[in-house]
């Protein structure tokens, strides 16, 4: 189904092609009337004659189909439009009885392949895994809803040297010790006592490095105990997810180590097309275009002079894996700021490869970090890494007591306010622009007020309440869009299809986030301006009905598709 925005435009485009072919009008919202025709000038100059003239001559000859009820030549060569009243109710309507709510499947439908989430294995995760989290599941479900498959990867860390020492603390510890004190979900203490004992006793070391051979080797035993540190951290990671509404199952979680088996044929394959370079006994790539301060050629170091392979070995692996294997037509990696540089490179090397090409993009899908209130790293007082699930927690807490504040609500009030704390916490991160960095702030997020998800749900719930005030209240009929109230509504509810389509654009869901936010404000002022339940007649009450059940599955979906929740009540 088209957006008002596409139906409109193309009513434009065989004007524009006649003028000249291949140019096209550039369609924007407006603040002077409802949509602004922003092409004409370039044309004007590639064409040599005056804007205006231009623009006349495409006021003359175009056919709006009644789409348009009114166009004004602005400035230097505007078309300033405003949508006919019959346009929009239709619009209206077909939104209204689709299921997608006029959001279109994508024109070509491709399989996503999004590595998102991957904390370590008996690490703690913090408020970075955190935004790849939120991020990435909300991207996971926008492709999903516009038709695209998205295979989720969970790339967790869970291979390398530091297991040789956590799985000899598992051994001192005893299993059952270190498995009760795991699935408390003390992973970082964990990780700390192996890493004392490592850096204090010779012996301990000794041991870890042993284990580490071992645990490369393939060894059965080791690899069981291994198998205990991996479980256990994925269980925990899993109740963060279950916690935080996370579309990520344990069938997602595909660890560094699942690659082990393939890196032999990354060697082999780069080295067939004559890609790899000795360096000291380490095979390397040298990608073109990447120095380092003295402008000497950087590595992508593939197999490490003691034939080890790293981090940068995996993910070669991976890409491969998720081209060839999974048949991917795009990749993202849903990864903080700091990696850059490694994917970067990663990707230079898949291409040289012939992995990635035009048809098979990789794109880094980068994030800025989590602030405390001092502006610097989010840390706990103490300097260490604010447990997630301990931020949960405080969350819930903090919405319980917001809620006890709001005489108004009913229903579970715990339910209500566990959906009420992760959407706080989910917008708060999704909202702005992934790239910057943000502040964590309980108060501004937990907010009813100004751009929050509390506000979103609210606005939501208030919706659904009138629904449940009226008893015979009228349904069907007409669209009626008599004031200005609603015919601003109106246009902000056909924009959501866009909305979608331009986070997915820049892969930035802080892009929906705006919209719902313009929409619950629409929808605010409609509602102060516009009686509902005591409209001036029946025919006005049913029209906005209509409006209010459309704002309500509008905000519904498009929470949804951020990953949070719109409780009916609140
Ligand atoms: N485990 C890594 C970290 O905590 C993130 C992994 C991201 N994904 C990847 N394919 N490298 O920083």
């Amino acid at each position: 189904m088209p957006t008002l925005e596409q139906r409109i435009n193309d009513c434009l485009v065989p004007v524009f092609h006649v003028l000249e072919s291949g140019s096209d009008p550039v369609l924007r919202p407006s603040e002077h009337a409802d949509f602004q025709v922003n092409g004409v000038m370039g044309l004007a100059k590639r064409l040599g004659v005056k804007p205006r003239e231009v623009a006349e001559r495409i006021v003359n000859e175009v056919d709006f189909a009644g789409l348009i009820e009114t166009v004004e030549i602005a400035g230097p060569g505007f078309l300033n439009l405003t949508v006919s009243e019959r346009a929009f109710v239709e619009q209206l309507e077909m939104i209204a009885s689709d299921e997608h709510l006029g959001v279109p499947n994508a024109t070509a439908p491709e399989v996503v392949v999004v590595d998102y989430s991957a904390p370590n294995v008996a690490k703690e995760m913090h408020v970075g895994h955190l935004r790849s989290t939120v991020i990435g599941d909300s991207l996971c479900r926008m492709l999903e809803f516009t038709g695209n498959r998205v295979i989720r990867r969970n790339h967790i860390g869970d291979w390398g040297t530091p297991f040789g020492m956590l799985i000899e603390h598992l051994i001192d510890q005893g299993e059952d010790a270190a498995v009760a004190n795991l699935s408390m979900g003390d992973l970082d203490g964990f990780y700390r006592e192996a890493r004392t004992k490592f850096d204090a006793d010779d012996v301990f070391r000794d041991r870890s490095r042993q284990r580490v051979v071992l645990l490369q080797g393939g060894d059965a035993e080791t690899l069981r105990l291994w198998g205990i540190l991996v479980q256990e951290s994925i269980q925990y990671f899993g109740a963060v997810y279950q916690e935080l509404g996370i579309t990520l199952s344990e069938a997602d979680v595909v660890g560094e180590s699942s690659y082990n088996d393939m890196l032999d044929d990354v060697v082999a394959d780069l080295d067939a097309k004559g890609l790899l370079v000795d360096s000291d006994g380490a095979l390397c790539v040298f990608p073109e275009g990447f120095v380092n301060r003295d402008g000497e050629p950087l590595p992508v170091i593939v197999r490490k002079s003691d034939e080890g392979y790293g981090y940068a070995a995996t993910d070669l692996a991976a890409i491969r894996d998720r081209v060839s294997n999974l048949s991917a037509d795009r990749l993202l990696y849903v990864v903080g700021s700091p990696q850059a540089q490694h994917f970067a490179m990663c990707f230079a090397v898949a291409t040289m490869a012939g992995w990635l090409n035009d048809q098979v993009v990789a794109e880094h899908v980068a994030f800025g970090n989590v602030l405390g209130p001092d502006r610097k790293m989010f840390k706990t007082r103490e300097g260490g890494t604010v447990k997630l699930k301990v931020l949960l927690d405080e969350g819930s807490e903090r919405a319980r007591a917001a809620l006890a504040e709001r005489a108004s609500n009913d229903g579970d009030r715990d339910h209500i306010a566990h959906q009420l704390a992760m959407g706080a916490i989910k917008y708060a991160d999704l909202s702005t622009d992934r790239q910057r960095d943000y502040v964590f702030d309980w108060d501004r997020m937990l907010a009813f007020e100004g751009d929050t998800g509390p506000y979103l749900q609210y606005a939501h719930a208030r919706i659904c309440s009138i629904f449940r005030r009226g008893d015979d209240l009228p349904v069907g009929g007409p669209i009626i869009l008599g004031e200005p109230a609603e015919r601003a509504l109106a246009l902000q509810l056909t924009g959501f299809a866009d909305a979608v389509a331009s986070a997915l654009d820049v892969l930035s869901p802080a892009k929906l986030c705006t919209y719902l936010f313009e929409l619950a404000q629409s929808f605010t002022s409609f509602y102060e301006s516009c009686p509902v339940l005591k409209a001036p007649d029946r025919t006005i009450m049913a029209s906005r009905l209509t409006l209010c059940r459309l704002t309500a599955s509008t905000l519904q979906v498009g929470l949804d598709l951020l990953g949070i929740e719109a409780p009916e009540q609140m």
